[in-house]
């Protein structure tokens, strides 16, 4: 459910139209939706009311300051992975007892800065991670809480790129190994193990996979009790999926209720690191088309937004719904929609049933409010597009535009010699 609806057969973004802030803050445009955002969270926290839980948003799927606000006063935490998405959440004001650090390779400047903060605990990825958090955390003189990210080896029957928790990804630690680095970590100085942590991927479209890893990590909870190793919190991580095409995963209230039922009878508090099932459908990218060509095999709808706006089809094959601002009713015609990047994977649907679309006109690329922007780069000198929250009848601009200055101002310096 989202807030992107036709009326008078325009596309409006609540109550604003799209067409109106495409002509104020112009193209590629990235428009997301608080109340949408808002509803989200909401529908996501509530889903766990009857267990003390702690929703700590995934600051990767969408960075935005204003977005990272906006759930802050919603009572989200976040789930953080690097000194600058650190320094993002403590900017909105986050509470630090509400911030986890994950991620394979924290830095000695990174676990410092996190340890100042006060953190409420670093999921731990490796034995050498833990070492170096005691080193860095005993010198500082501070107590580090940690969990670790244990692999539970199961399969999330998602795209390969996006699955974590399998024996042969690069992340958490493997089960067979986690009982001895839990006894590591409780007798490594300035550090006290508070958690189990797991995530096992990204889009998961059922329920099972979480499951089974809860049983795994209960026995592990079990095991680490009988050696007085007491463990508060369990951290599931993110990977609900949301609807890009005809996914059908389960409603937040149902994988709420399933994941109560699986820890009914622990006192454990649940983190949960939600990220797309929060933003992902709260965006859109707004997009002109610059060009229309036939190609001798194929038709082409060339557009002003490109791969480094937008990578996820271009890096998974992903689907994402394009959409006509002002539909006419047109005939359709099955086209590659591609960017102006030189490079052939640049295209943002290939073998799509389109709408005969003309040169000018604009078109909506749906369910890009989670890893839209946040994975955008600058690849061929592109400015990155601007970045608009819309509420009711506002629309703010969060980010603006970059200028042709934006991409040469760190490199100046080298001319000057
Ligand atoms: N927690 C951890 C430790 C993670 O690595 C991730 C995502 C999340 C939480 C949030 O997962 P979510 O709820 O959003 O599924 N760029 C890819 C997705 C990569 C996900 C990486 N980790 C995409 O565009 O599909």
């Amino acid at each position: 459910m989202n807030y992107f609806e036709y009326k008078n057969g325009e596309l409006y973004a609540e109550d604003v139209r799209v067409k109106e802030l495409v002509q104020e803050y112009g193209t590629p445009l990235y428009i997301y939706s608080a109340k949408t955002l808002r509803r989200h969270f909401t529908a996501f926290d509530s889903a766990f009311e009857g267990i003390n839980h702690l929703i700590c948003y995934s600051v990767k799927a969408n960075s935005n300051l204003c977005v990272l606000d906006l759930l802050k006063k919603e009572g989200s935490g976040a789930d953080i992975v690097s000194g600058g998405e650190l320094f993002r959440a403590l900017r909105v004001g986050i509470e630090p007892q509400k911030i986890v650090y994950s991620g394979v390779g924290k830095s000695e400047a990174e676990i410092s800065e996190a340890l100042f903060a006060g953190i409420l605990m670093f999921n731990v990825e490796s034995e050498q991670e833990l070492e170096r958090i005691s080193k860095v955390a005993s010198n500082l003189n501070f107590e580090a809480r940690v969990s670790l990210r244990i692999n539970p080896d199961v399969d999330p029957k998602t795209h390969p790129y996006v699955a974590t928790g399998l024996k042969k990804s690069k992340f958490g630690i493997p089960m067979n190994k986690a009982l001895a680095t839990y006894i590591l970590a409780r007798d490594l100085p300035a550090i006290t193990p508070v958690g189990i942590d797991c995530h096992i991927g990204s889009q998961l479209t059922t329920i099972e996979p979480f499951l089974e890893s809860i049983e795994r990590l209960k026995d592990l909870y079990n095991q680490l009790a009988e050696k007085n190793i007491h463990i508060k919190y369990l951290d599931i991580g993110g990977g609900l999926g949301i609807t890009y095409k005809e996914e059908e995963p389960p409603h937040p209230r149902e994988f709420g209720l399933a994941l109560q039922k699986a820890l009914h009878g622990t006192d454990i508090t649940l983190i949960l690191e939600p990220g797309r099932v929060i933003a992902g459908n709260a965006g859109i990218l707004v997009t002109q088309v610059e060009y229309t060509k036939q190609g001798s095999a194929k038709d082409f709808v060339i557009i002003d937004a490109a791969m480094n706006d937008l990578l996820r089809p271009s890096l998974y094959g992903s689907f994402h719904r394009i959409a006509e601002v002002e539909p006419k009713g047109r005939p359709v015609k099955t086209v590659d929609v591609v960017g102006p990047v030189c490079e052939s994977g640049d295209f943002l649907a290939q073998d799509r049933e389109l709408p005969q679309v003309e040169s000018g006109e604009l078109l909506a690329i749906h369910s890009t409010g989670a890893y839209g922007f946040s994975m955008s780069s600058q690849y061929n000198s592109r400015t990155r597009a601007a970045e608009i929250l819309v509420d009711g009848e506002t629309a703010r601009i969060v980010r603006k535009r970059e200028q042709y200055q934006t991409l040469i101002a760190l490199e100046e310096g080298c001319l000057k010699r």
